[in-house]
């Protein structure tokens, strides 16, 4: 596989390289910067997981944006969330009036998203839509609403691009499998 960084680990199964989420993130930042056209807009970044992606994707943005994070975690097993999301880490910029995207790595039961949603919808902002590089579409167990989606992947966990196994790979430029899983 073309892109990996040269990091290759056997208990991993690459599934996305470098190349191909590179485009799509391009293809994600086109259709934002249309919808959003002569508006400005906060990319809110929730921590870990959308570090990488946020980063990509707020550069390949062609109108204003300004950049804020939240830390928000879903504690359970290793590999499922339990539901119970705590944010640790508020934003610190007014959003009353703004217009905020929500942009997360991946979603599975969709709960950490509409948290998330739920909560800054009581700032009244303009408006909130979310964006996600991956859907895990199948594994949703709360109805949300998401407006820009990368790719639908099947029931696997994946890490890399940001994302975490007991907090290894998030630095994969790649995306994988546990071969495991
Ligand atoms: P949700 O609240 O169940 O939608 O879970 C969302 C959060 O769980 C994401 O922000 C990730 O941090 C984490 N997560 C869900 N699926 C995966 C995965 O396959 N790999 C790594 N993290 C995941
Ligand atoms: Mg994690």
């Amino acid at each position: 596989m073309n892109g990996t960084g040269g990091l290759v680990y056997e208990d991993l199964e690459p599934l996305y390289d470098e190349g191909v989420i590179q485009e799509k993130v391009a293809d994600l930042a086109g259709r934002i910067s249309r919808d959003y056209l002569g508006k400005e807009i906060i990319v809110l970044c929730v921590l870990k997981a959308a570090a990488i992606f946020a980063a990509d994707l707020a550069r390949s943005l062609t109108i204003h944006s300004r950049l804020a994070f939240v830390n928000a975690a879903s504690y359970g097993t290793a590999t499922t969330s339990s539901g119970d999301v705590a944010i640790s880490r508020a934003i610190d910029i007014d959003i009353m009036d703004k217009h905020v995207l929500i942009v997360d790595t991946i979603v599975d039961s969709g709960r950490t998203l509409a948290y998330l949603q739920k909560h800054y919808r009581k700032r009244r902002p303009a408006s909130i839509r979310t964006a996600v590089l991956l859907d895990k579409r199948t594994r949703r167990t709360i109805d949300v609403q998401l407006d820009y989606v990368g790719f639908e992947i099947p029931d696997r966990f994946v890490v890399g691009y940001g994302m975490d196994f007991a907090e290894k790979y998030r630095n994969l430029p790649y995306i994988a499998a546990l071969s495991a899983d």
